[in-house]
């Protein structure tokens, strides 16, 4: 199969699971080059500065030669655009991540009709993690680590 350009993987990783890495690994074998596209949003503290975020992913992934990471703040599909990327990915885990996908993907195709969203299915036994419940388990003590990946754990034990 011939790999599709570029493709932008966004999201907010606060933090970065390893269900947001299976999502990652399976694109890295779909497109050439794939982008982790951190959303700084201005409005919101998070666990992690975007800049914390962007050091960690870059490295959970050293062991990945396509991937990048970046940082953004704006629409998506103008950095999209901006970096002439042909799809976003965006991985789903249970049909309640449909529906806010769904008018995400829409919105998105209405601004840039050319930027396909393309959407992943994460391996079952990722299904049902999703950051605010890892940052939940941690906040009150318990064991993350089956859901980050080490550098991911270290900097949260680190807090
Ligand atoms: O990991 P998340 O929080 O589900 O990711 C959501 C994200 C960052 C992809 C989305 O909120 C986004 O694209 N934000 C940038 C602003 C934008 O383009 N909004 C229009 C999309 S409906």
């Amino acid at each position: 199969m011939t790999k599709k350009g570029l493709a932008l993987y966004p999201g907010s990783f606060d933090p970065f699971t390893f269900g947001h890495l299976d999502i990652l690994e399976r694109s890295c074998r779909l497109f050439e080059h794939v982008e982790v596209t951190i959303a700084r949003n201005s409005e919101k503290q998070g666990f992690f500065s975007t800049d914390e975020r962007k050091n960690l992913i870059e490295a959970c992934t050293g062991h990945l030669d396509n991937v990048s990471v970046e940082i953004f703040e704006g629409l998506l599909v103008d950095h999209a655009s901006g970096r002439n990327a042909v799809a976003l990915v965006r991985g789903l885990r249970q049909v309640s991540d449909f529906d806010y996908e769904f008018r995400m993907a829409f919105a998105n195709r209405r601004l840039a009709p050319d930027v396909e969203t393309v959407f992943l299915m994460t391996s079952e036994e990722h299904a049902l993690i999703n950051a605010s419940i890892v940052r939940e388990i941690h906040r009150y003590g318990g064991d993350v680590s089956s859901f980050v990946p080490p550098p991911v754990l270290d900097a949260m034990r680190a807090r």
